[in-house]
């Protein structure tokens, strides 16, 4: 992938935007039908696509042994990723190849899925090892009923799953090192918001809201509408700097660290991201429930150890619920407030200007993915 900037680059670029009151722009305005947010058809669409691409699915880190398991619904499909016996993550749906029950259930370790209806046992490779009373089953060809597999991929700490033959490589085309199998996932969250999942996308894509939407939580410490957005294929990357980067002018370019001085947000297209902070890390997987609700799941991580640093869950924890109880509720009321009034078909389309590039580019890739669907193509 190309290099994303190093941190001294973009704790310079940080400073030219303060002196001379300038962002980074996208080349381009875009108008996005607000149809694309009220449709059903068109969130067939969207869901097709997150089926035909590899999609984040949780940290590597939630996975830190043989045999430990997440299961969540993801693209409206449960799935179970598990660490095998040979350390190697797997997929599957999660059915039951008896009559179709979950095998796992939110995250834990386990030596065998066992399924909870009738007890057919499945292995950590998926394979079927036990029927109870399999008498009663004369023809079954066990190995005919191994779990579903869907393709599963560990890349930069965080794991990947595609359902169907992909699209396009996707996220996958350009991942950096973004979180490490070896942190600790200290909470585990969901919550559902009755707006479309681009609104949610959408609103930590810009710093153009910082000021107005967020006057008492973020812009004490942060700047309005300065920031630096790059994309990497599909991805994006945006630095939301605090105040307290200013400290950094009297320290030697070489000797800058960006810990505690900035915000780093990747966007996974197409509903992931990872925020870094000094305190702690989080991975948000947006996932579309209907067009006007989605679902919020939400990984929370303690930074990678330093050598001999002792990290502090208590500041992990304190730091991390503000952004989530402060900040962040004023998103998610502006994402339903949005979807409540596009019943009013106010607007006929939403302008995203030269201040919003990254979700210009989001929205450039995922018609690019849509226009690669076979109906469109037809
Ligand atoms: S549905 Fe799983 S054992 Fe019957
Ligand atoms: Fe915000």
């Amino acid at each position: 992938m190309q290099d994303l900037m190093s941190d001294a680059e973009v704790i310079k670029r940080v400073f030219d935007h303060i002196d001379n009151k300038t962002t980074d722009l996208a080349d381009r305005v875009w108008r996005e039908p607000v149809e694309s947010y009220v449709s059903d058809e068109h969130f067939c669409d969207e869901l097709e696509v997150f089926r035909q691409l590899p999609v984040v699915f949780c940290p590597s880190a939630a996975l830190p042994e043989i045999g430990s398991y997440v299961a969540r619904v993801a693209a409206a499909a449960p799935i179970v990723a598990v660490r095998g016996n040979d350390g190697k993550v797997r997929a599957f749906y999660n059915a039951c190849r008896h009559r179709g029950m979950i095998v796992a259930e939110g995250m834990g370790n386990v030596n065998a899925f066992i399924c909870r209806y009738h007890a057919w046992v499945y292995g950590l490779d998926g394979r079927l090892k036990h029927v109870p009373g399999d008498d009663g089953f004369p023809d079954l060809d066990k190995e005919e009923h191994s779990l579903v597999q869907v393709t599963a991929e560990e890349r930069g700490g965080l794991v990947f799953v595609t359902q169907k033959a992909p699209l396009s490589k996707g996220a996958l085309a350009a991942v950096p090192d973004l979180l490490s199998p070896d942190q600790k996932v200290f909470d585990f969250t969901q919550f559902y918001d009755n707006a479309n999942w681009k609104l949610v996308v959408e609103s930590a894509m810009e710093g153009y809201h910082i000021k107005s939407l967020h006057p008492k939580s973020f812009y004490p410490y942060g700047f309005n509408n300065l920031n630096v957005v790059e994309t990497y294929g599909p991805n994006s990357r945006l630095v939301f700097p605090f105040r307290r980067i200013e400290k950094l002018r009297a320290v030697d370019p070489a000797m800058r660290s960006p810990e505690g001085m900035l915000t780093y947000v990747y966007h996974m297209f197409p509903n992931a991201r990872v925020s870094k902070l000094s305190s702690h890390h989080q991975l948000i997987i947006i996932e579309p429930e209907a067009p006007d609700k989605v679902r919020w799941d939400f990984f929370r991580l303690l930074p990678s150890h330093r050598d001999g640093e002792v990290v502090d869950i208590d500041a992990a924890i304190k730091d991390s619920d503000f952004v989530k109880d402060a900040g962040l509720i004023e998103d998610r009321a502006a994402a339903c407030s949005i979807q409540a009034g596009l019943a009013t078909r106010a607007n006929t389309h939403f302008t995203f200007g030269r201040f919003e590039k990254s979700a210009v580019h989001f929205h450039e890739q995922l018609e690019i993915h849509l226009n690669m669907l076979p109906q469109h193509n037809s």
